[in-house]
Parts: structure tokens; sequence; C-alpha cells
């Protein structure tokens, strides 16, 4: 456990967070859909009354607060799971845990944002991932909650924002420097990035993409303009997967791929493809079925012996001056 800081909440500060209107503006601002907002309340009520489970959440706003605006590596500050999605006894208060430390953290969030002028739009825009993740979490596991605490560190340290299609993040990029160098990346380890994320909302259609990129660049001058422009976007993703071209040609995946320049060795994507192809994350291959060309060329591959693979890679952002 790490000591406790100056920034730590009051338990009557957050009772205060997660109750009444200030816990309907949490929902609005990440726009949570039913049935996850009578859960949301319901843990959010059993929290305000256990001073323990009250101090948690002291806790997480405290080390969010302490990491604000600050670009660390990925995984800090350290969230530590609040439960076991496998575990169909977990009780609503541990799946809601962090959905409402995250409530409780929303006006230093909020406040952060406002001190880099952002607007409340581009705020809405991006908080609403809590939303979306709360559905995918039950399209994943069949019953409400979240347990990716560690993403959205990004969102409540004021770090990532959303620009449509895409979402993007400030990142130093972490990448040996004889990787970049054989990747001809215009940029050096320590370097800051924007770090490009897909969120499920839909087709990857090129022209949203085109448009997000190009936001990306004028928007973190503008809101973080001591920083050095970004020039340069990283992502590491199962959509950089080059076999993927082959397997769904001529695709939306196939197109967006195809503009990353990798950097370094490709590394294990079984995992990755089980859950954002098959929301079934602990599966046993034998056990899916597929429903879409590119899930049943996944199989096919696996059923030959393949592997599917994550990626990193980097792509110049537009408007970028030329290296
Ligand atoms: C990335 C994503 C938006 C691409 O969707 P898209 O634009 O519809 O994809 P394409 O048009 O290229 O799809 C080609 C084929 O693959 C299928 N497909 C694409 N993504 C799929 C997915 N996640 N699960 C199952 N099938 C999928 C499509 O249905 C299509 O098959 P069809 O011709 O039989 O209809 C989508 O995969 C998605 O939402 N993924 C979850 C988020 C994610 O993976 N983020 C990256 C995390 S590292």
């Amino acid at each position: 456990m790490t000591p406790p800081t100056t920034n730590m909440p009051t338990n009557d500060q957050v009772r205060a967070r997660i109750s009444g209107s200030a816990l309907q503006r949490a929902f609005d601002y990440f726009a949570v859909q039913e049935p996850d907002r009578t859960d949301f309340r319901a843990a959010a009520q059993r929290i305000h009354d256990d001073a323990d489970m009250c101090a948690q959440v002291a806790e997480i706003v405290a080390r969010l607060w302490d990491g604000m605006g600050r670009l660390l590596a990925w995984k800090q500050p350290e969230l530590p799971a609040a439960f076991d999605p496998q575990d169909r006894a977990a009780q609503v208060e541990a799946r809601f845990f962090y959905p409402v430390a995250f409530a409780a953290t929303l006006p230093d969030t909020l406040a952060f944002h406002r001190t880099r002028a952002i607007p409340d739009s581009a705020s809405r825009a991006i908080l609403a991932d809590v939303g979306r993740h709360l559905r995918v979490f039950e399209r994943t596991f069949g019953r409400t909650g979240l347990h990716v605490q560690d993403w959205f560190s990004l969102h409540f340290r004021g770090l990532i924002y959303d620009f449509g299609r895409l979402q993007a993040n400030l990142e130093r990029l972490d990448a040996p420097a004889d990787q970049l160098r054989a990747a001809e990346a215009p940029v050096v380890t320590g370097s800051v990035v924007a770090g490009v994320h897909i969120p499920d909302s839909g087709p990857l259609r090129p022209d949203a993409v085109d448009a997000a990129l190009a936001g990306i660049r004028p928007f973190f001058a503008r809101h973080f303009p001591e920083l050095p422009a970004i020039s340069t976007a990283h992502c590491m993703s199962w959509l950089l997967d080059e076999q993927l071209i082959d397997m769904v040609p001529g695709s939306n995946i196939a197109r967006f791929c195809a503009r990353w320049r990798p950097i370094g060795p490709a590394t294990d994507g079984d995992a990755s493809v089980r859950d954002f192809v098959f929301r079934r994350p602990y599966a046993d291959p034998a056990d899916l079925t597929a429903s879409s060309r590119l899930e049943r060329a996944i199989l096919a591959h696996w059923q030959a012996g393949g592997h599917m693979r994550s990626r990193s890679g980097w792509l110049k952002l537009p408007g970028a001056v030329p290296s």
C-alpha cells in the first residue's frame, strides 16, 4: 500500500461525490445505460455506507490525483483489481468499485480539463468510454461490472481524449532505440507521441480514421502547448497484425492495418483476439463459433496451427513537418 498522500479526500468528501446529484452527474458524463445504472447506484450506496470501502475509494482518488496530467509508465499508478471477472459470485460493490471510485474522481478530472481549456463536450466524449466499457463487460461476461481499471487511469488523469473514430493519449514512447531505428521512426525512445486506440463503436471506415488522425496534432498543440509538437502516432494492437491484410482483404481492418509501420517483433495476439473479436477471453478456441468473415478466418487459422499477433507500429500524423 502506498502511504497516505496530502490529496486524500475524507470519507465525508467521498460520500458527497458518490451520492445525490454528484452521482447523477457522473452517470451523465459516463453515459451510463441500464442495467448498469441500477447496479452502479446500488454499489455507490453500499460503499457510501461502509467506512472501509469509502477509505479505499479515497485512496484511489488520491492516486489518480497524484498522477493527474503526468506521463507515467503503463499501469502506473497501480490500481489493484477489485474482483475476478470470472467469479460469478462477485458482489455488486466489487464489480462497480472502480466506476464508483471514478465518480469520486470526476470533479478532479474535470478541474484538470478546465485548467487545460478542454471544452465540456470533449470531457463528455472521452468519459462516455466508461458507459461503453460497462456494456462491453456485460457482452463479455454475461453480467454487469468493469475490470479494465488500468485503462481508465488514462481517462481520469486527463491524458486521453476522443477524436471521433479514434482515441489518443499522450504517451512517452518506450520502444528501444534499435527498434525505432530499424522501423525508420522519426522519434527516439522517450519522445512524446500520440498513443492511438480504437473504441468498439461501429465500423472503422477509412474516412473516419483520416478525420480522427487529422484532429490529434492540433488538439494537443492547443491544450498542451508546453509539449513539443506531437508528430507521430503509436499503436499497439491485434489490428496491426499484417496477417489480417490477407485474412480479410479489402476490409476496413485490412486498410487500417496497412497504415502502420511495424516497430519491433510481434507478440502473441491470440488472447487479444479472443477478447476483442469473440468477446470470450477465457474460452477454449475449440468452443468458439464464427459469425463473420473475420471470425471464420481466425478460426481456420487457429485450426491450421497458426497464431494471431499483436504488433506495435507508428505513422506520421497529418500536418506533421517532414523529418
Ligand atoms: C476494429 C473494429 C471497429 C473493426 O470493425 P469493422 O470496421 O466493422 O471491420 P471490417 O469492416 O474491416 O470487418 C471485416 C469483417 O470482419 C468482421 N469483424 C470486424 N470486427 C469484428 C469483431 N470485432 N468481431 C467479429 N467480427 C468482426 C466484420 O463483420 C466483417 O465481416 P463480414 O464481412 O462477414 O460482415 C471492430 O473489430 C471492433 O469494434 N473491435 C473492438 C475494438 C478493438 O478491437 N479495439 C482495438 C483494441 S487493441
